[in-house]
């Protein structure tokens, strides 16, 4: 899977601009030149929304009424996609493949990609909902009928919570009752992924001989009764306050680096963390037949420049198409095999 050419109208600060990408990607450029815009155009055509914001509009060029972003994808060395991500003023969003509309979710599904960003530092050392959507995701990539699993809990939180907020209890031990299967399963997706992520980080780790081991630590319980115990306990006190206390979407993932909070490691050490599960990531999808594109926008700027040269070689090790944006050029001597776009 890879993106071979792709084209800008009216995206962010771009009237018109467009490239051939080979495999090793690099943009590099000063602050205000557009890298980010590129890496984000890159991750719209695969999966048709922006890193960086939920609202399309702001995406759109000051002054412009539309916007959108054109490749052909290769998703191996002869099928190709035409993919085109267009928004407007309205807020309205058109997803075309090969000329035909098609849904967020088909788009994801055909183009796996990771993108791995400054906000990552977050899902190292912020509040762990990031946490929970990356093993999600990663449970997502071992087996796509997980979204059958966390579809209907996430109906289940919104039914819940109304109930809740009505203060009707009338419903409410029927509702626990089919969400206890639910929620086990959830969590032992989570476990299974949180297993297969802390694996892989070892062997990244080991690779770049940086002395920086993962543990995802995740609440126990999964059996029914466990479970249903818990609901049971917390009922009274989601009467009183009329929202839920209780359950996955709440659930603490605790990350710890070196066998140390990872909120508690250095900004550099955190971000090479960051990046060592991004990699660990895209080395599992890559196991389940997927090679993804990898995106990494300026995740290198917190780490000093052995780090950086170990991030760089583990990016450089990786058997599939990488788009990294830089904005220092002169202390990295880049191989003879990557494309550098200056901006
Ligand atoms: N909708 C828009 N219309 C016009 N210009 C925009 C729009 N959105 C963003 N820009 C501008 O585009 C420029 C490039 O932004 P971008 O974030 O891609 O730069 P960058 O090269 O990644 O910079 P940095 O090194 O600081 O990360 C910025 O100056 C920004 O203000
Ligand atoms: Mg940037």
């Amino acid at each position: 899977m890879r993106i071979k050419n792709i084209s800008l109208r009216n995206f962010r600060k771009f009237t018109e601009i467009s490239f051939d990408l080979s495999t090793r990607v690099v943009i590099l450029g000063p602050n205000g030149s557009g890298k980010t815009t590129l890496a984000e155009a890159g991750a719209l055509v695969l999966g048709g929304r922006s890193f960086r914001t939920a609202d399309l509009k702001e995406c759109i060029r000051e002054g412009a009424p539309y916007a959108f972003v054109k490749a052909v994808l290769l998703l191996d060395d002869i099928t190709e996609n035409a993919v085109t991500v267009g928004m407007d003023r309205k807020g309205q969003r058109k997803i075309l493949r090969d000329e035909r509309s098609v849904t967020r979710r088909s788009l994801v599904a055909a183009h796996p990609f990771v993108v791995c960003t400054q906000e990552d530092i977050d899902m190292v050392a912020g509040s762990p909902k990031r946490r929970r959507d990356f093993l999600d995701k990663i449970a997502m990539g071992h087996d796509r009928d997980y979204i059958d699993i966390l579809t209907p809990y996430l109906r289940f939180v919104k039914q819940k919570s109304a109930l809740l907020k009505s203060g009707r209890s009338g419903g409410l031990t029927h509702l626990n009752e089919a969400a206890v299967p639910l929620i086990g399963e959830i969590r032992r997706r989570r476990r299974m992924a949180a297993d297969a992520v802390t694996a892989r980080f070892a062997g990244v780790a080991d690779r770049a001989s940086v002395d920086i081991a993962a543990e995802i630590r995740l609440p126990s319980e999964t059996d029914d009764g466990e479970i249903r115990a818990r609901l049971r306990e917390r009922a009274a006190r989601e009467k009183e306050r009329g929202c839920l206390l209780y359950g996955p979407h709440l659930d603490e993932v605790h990350l710890s680096l070196k066998g140390r909070a990872a909120r508690l490691s250095s900004s550099g050490e955190i971000a090479f963390g960051a990046f060592c599960l991004r990699i660990a990531e895209a080395s599992l999808l890559q196991d389940g037949g997927w090679p993804p594109v990898f995106i990494a926008d300026e995740i290198f700027s917190f780490m000093d420049a052995e780090r950086r040269a170990k991030a760089w070689s583990l990016l450089d090790e990786l058997p599939i198409q990488t788009i990294s944006t830089f904005h220092r050029e002169k202390e990295h001597r880049w191989g003879s095999a990557v494309q550098m776009i200056k901006l």
